[in-house]
């Protein structure tokens, strides 16, 4: 089999994916005609707007206060989405340094018209760092 296709399942052998039951997403949203493309998919700069804001939900959590979006680590898009899917984002605090959070970001769509059907679209390490009012870094707790 080729390199391409190795990771490929005939259609009806296919796991169904579904959302993670043992956490809540951070953020659940449907995008709309203005944020489609050229190509008629979800902008890629739009996903990556909502995975910046997922991911400091749990990074402010963190820090207890104010912080900044320092670093894209990396950014997977793994599948497209469509317009009318509901987007929903699941973010934890993965990696701490003394200033710093690492957060991992994992996007669902489901389909608007088979909602049924799960795809994994997006994953992402963002970094984030914890501030003072002077825009100084600031340390943070540990990890739990
Ligand atoms: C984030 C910011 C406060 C860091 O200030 P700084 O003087 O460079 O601070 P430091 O060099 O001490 O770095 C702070 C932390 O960021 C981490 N960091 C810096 N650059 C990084 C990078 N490219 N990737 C990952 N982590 C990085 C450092 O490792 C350090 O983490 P640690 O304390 O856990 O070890 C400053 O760069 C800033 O204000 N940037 C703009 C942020 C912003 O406006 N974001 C929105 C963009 S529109």
């Amino acid at each position: 089999m080729s390199e391409e296709h190795r990771d490929e399942k005939p259609e009806d052998k296919r796991e169904e994916l579904k959302l993670p039951v043992d956490r809540e997403p951070v953020l659940r949203v449907i995008p709309m005609p203005r944020d489609i493309n050229v190509a008629g998919d979800v902008f890629g700069g739009w996903i990556m707007a909502q995975v910046d804001l997922a991911g400091s939900v749990p990074a402010a959590e963190h820090a207890q206060g104010r912080i900044v979006t320092v670093a894209v680590n990396s950014f997977l898009f793994k599948q497209p989405v469509a317009m009318g899917d509901l987007c929903s984002f699941y973010a934890r605090v993965d990696k701490v340094g003394r200033t710093s959070m690492r957060v991992f970001v994992e996007v669902y769509a489901q389909r608007r018209l088979r909602p049924k059907e799960v795809v994994k679209v997006t994953e992402a390490y963002i970094t984030y760092v914890a501030v003072d009012e002077h825009r100084q870094p600031r340390p943070v707790p540990p990890l739990a």
